[in-house]
C-alpha cells in the first residue's frame, strides 16, 4: 500500500491587506449578489471576475422553476467572459452570497459543477486563475483553481 497527500494552500486576507485590484473584485462580487434571481434559495450568490487585460466582468445566479436548470453565479459570469473575450485568460475570480439579510459571513466554495467548469478555463488559457471566497472574518484566497480540485480531469486526461 502506499499513501500520500495532497496539499492545498488558502491564505486569509482581511480587507486592508488585499491588493486593490483584489478589493475591487470582492467588492463587485457583493455588488453582483443584487442581481441574483433567486426565488426558490434565496441564497443571492454574486461572482466577479478579472480578465488578463483588466476588464471585470459579473454574474450572479440565475434560478428556474424546474430547480436544476438554474445557473450558479460563477458559471453565468466565467460563460459571458468567454463569450465577449474569448482570447483574454481569466486571471482571478471573487465570489460572495447574501441571505437573510446579510452579506453571508463563511466563504462561499464553489460547487463541484463550477470548479470543473473553472479548471477547464486554466486549461483552456493554460493560466492560473486565483480564486477569492469572501467572508466576514477575511477573503479567502487560493492560487489555483487546482487547489480547490486536487485530482483534475482535463483534455489531457483523455488523450492517455
Ligand atoms: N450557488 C452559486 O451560485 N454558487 C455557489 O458557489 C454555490 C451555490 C447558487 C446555486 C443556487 O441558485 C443557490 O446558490 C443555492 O444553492
Amino acid at each position: 500500500m502506499e499513501k500520500y497527500e495532497i496539499k492545498s494552500e488558502v491564505c486569509i486576507f482581511q480587507d486592508d491587506e488585499l491588493s486593490a485590484e483584489d478589493r475591487e473584485l470582492v467588492e463587485l462580487a457583493k455588488e453582483a449578489t443584487k442581481s441574483s434571481y433567486s426565488p426558490y434559495s434565496k441564497f443571492q450568490v454574486g461572482a466577479a471576475l478579472r480578465l488578463a487585460d483588466g476588464t471585470v466582468v459579473t454574474g450572479s445566479n440565475q434560478e428556474n422553476a424546474s430547480y436544476p436548470l438554474g445557473l450558479c453565479a460563477e458559471r453565468t459570469a466565467i460563460f459571458h467572459a468567454q463569450h465577449m473575450y474569448p482570447d483574454q485568460p481569466i486571471v482571478a475570480l471573487a465570489i460572495a452570497a447574501y441571505a437573510n439579510g446579510h452579506y453571508y459571513p463563511e466563504p462561499i466554495s464553489p460547487c463541484g459543477a463550477c470548479r470543473q467548469v473553472m479548471l477547464e478555463v486554466e486549461d483552456r488559457y493554460q493560466h492560473s486563475m486565483r480564486v477569492l471566497l469572501y467572508g466576514a472574518g477575511g477573503t479567502h484566497v487560493v492560487a489555483t483553481v487546482k487547489d480547490l480540485l486536487p485530482f483534475q480531469f482535463i483534455s489531457e486526461s483523455l488523450k492517455k
